[in-house]
């Protein structure tokens, strides 16, 4: 009886949802943002689409780098069930564009007039064949390093600009007792370290020839070999149970104390605002010693699904609230990462904000902007997984450096 009850009253709500024409219509999200960082950010556009008559139904999928995120949706187009946005990086929306799965979301953008305030780095990866086939929500960058504050301070340890500098202050830390370098073991994790490492030996030239180029001699090179041996010293600077852990969890140990710093793309600030803590005073954002000038960044879009026909209103409304500039400053402030348009104020945003933002034009117009080989930015999926396994191979110490960047140099010629 019960059960009958409670299939009326199901009935009845589905009646009542259906009658108005605002509350019957949402939208399906598929993406990876479940660290509380994320979560906050991604409930300000949800929020935004509720205030316009546009239901959510998350879908969310752990894990950074979006890897599984991207497997659960190739699942799903698979079915004939796409949802009706995801969360895309880089070659992978390129590849989904070219299969003619996206939507053509043009009159959108013409009618916002996207074409005049987003980045050309960005226009790469969001039209294909002249269409837009995403919208950009952020520009992240993976080359920072975050430190505990008052660890440093009571350790003796200034800001580290080099990285001699930044090897001393490791020994410090390690011979206080506090795990220089808090870290997860996860595959996407190690390649977002190797970003940061591997542009401060290469430079921005050696780093576009080895990730953009696939440029065998710079792959094989001394300066990849010095790479891998700062991704030993790394290895030498985690704690005992860094193996599989979550960024978020990572970060977490630095916001405590426990660890001194992380090197994490600036999603890690959205957790440590979340934590109530302050730039400059309980911790500090910097780029990666050696790689001042430069930006690794990549930029979440979410790429719109053909659901067979028209891009829907909910599609183009979704895209609309992406791209306003009221969304990109108090989602960005929040997710730690910069607007995704030019003509954003910097005003709301924090000090490692307006650095983020200022680097970011700086670099641009000093031709030291690279797309981020760890997040999709540089080359293909492919190549990208055969470089993530010999870099955490080697992390593991499966491979010396020497081996390393000979099987770095044979992965990517069989990737390609
Ligand atoms: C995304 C970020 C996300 C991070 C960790 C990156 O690939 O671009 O938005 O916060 O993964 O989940």
């Amino acid at each position: 009886m019960r059960k009958v009850l409670n299939k009326k009253a199901v009935l009845f709500a589905g009646l009542v949802v259906s009658s108005g024409s605002a509350s019957s219509s949402e939208v399906e999200v598929l993406h990876w943002w479940t660290s509380g960082g994320e979560a906050s950010a991604l409930n300000l556009l949800k929020q935004d689409l509720e205030s316009q008559g546009i239901g959510w139904t998350d879908m969310p999928v752990a894990g950074g780098g979006g890897e599984q995120a991207m497997t659960v949706l190739r699942a799903r187009v698979t079915a004939g069930n796409a949802p009706t946005a995801v969360q895309g990086l880089g070659f992978d929306i390129i590849d989904w564009g070219n299969q003619g799965a996206l939507a053509n979301l043009n009159a959108v953008a013409e009618k916002e007039g996207w074409d005049d305030v987003v980045p050309e780095a960005l226009k790469t990866f969001a039209k294909v064949d002249g269409k837009w086939v995403a919208a950009p929500v952020n520009v992240h960058s993976t080359n920072w390093v975050w430190a505990n504050k008052p660890v440093l301070d009571a350790n003796g340890i200034e800001q580290p600009t080099s990285w001699a500098d930044f090897e001393a202050a490791l020994k410090k830390l390690k011979e206080a007792g506090i795990t220089p370098i808090a870290h997860g073991g996860q595959a996407w994790q190690d390649a977002t370290v190797f970003d940061a490492i591997s542009l401060s030996t290469l430079g921005a030239e050696g780093y576009t020839a080895a990730f953009v180029e696939l440029d065998a001699e710079v792959l094989r090179s001394d300066e990849m070999k010095e790479a891998f041996d700062r991704m030993a010293v790394i290895r030498n600077n985690v704690d005992d149970n860094f193996s599989g852990r979550d960024w978020n969890l990572a970060t977490a140990m630095v916001i405590n104390g426990e660890a001194g710093f992380q090197l994490m793309g600036d999603w890690a600030k959205g957790e440590f605002v979340k934590a109530g803590q302050k730039p400059g005073e309980d911790f500090l954002c910097f780029r990666f010693p050696g790689t001042a000038d430069q930006v690794t960044f990549n930029s979440d879009q979410f790429m719109m699904f053909d659901q067979g026909g028209e891009v829907s209103h909910e599609q183009e409304k979704l895209a609309a609230a992406i791209l306003s500039p009221e969304f990109q400053s108090s989602f960005n402030v929040v997710k730690g990462s910069v607007p995704a348009r030019t003509d954003v104020s910097d005003a709301a945003f924090d000090s490692c904000g307006k650095q983020g933002m200022k680097d970011l034009i700086a670099a641009s117009e000093s031709g030291n902007l690279l797309g981020s080989m760890a997040h999709g930015h540089a080359a293909p999926t492919s190549v990208k997984s055969a470089i993530y396994d010999v870099v955490t191979a080697h992390f593991n110490g499966e491979y010396d450096s020497e081996t390393a960047v000979v099987e770095l140099a044979d992965a990517v010629e069989i990737s390609r």
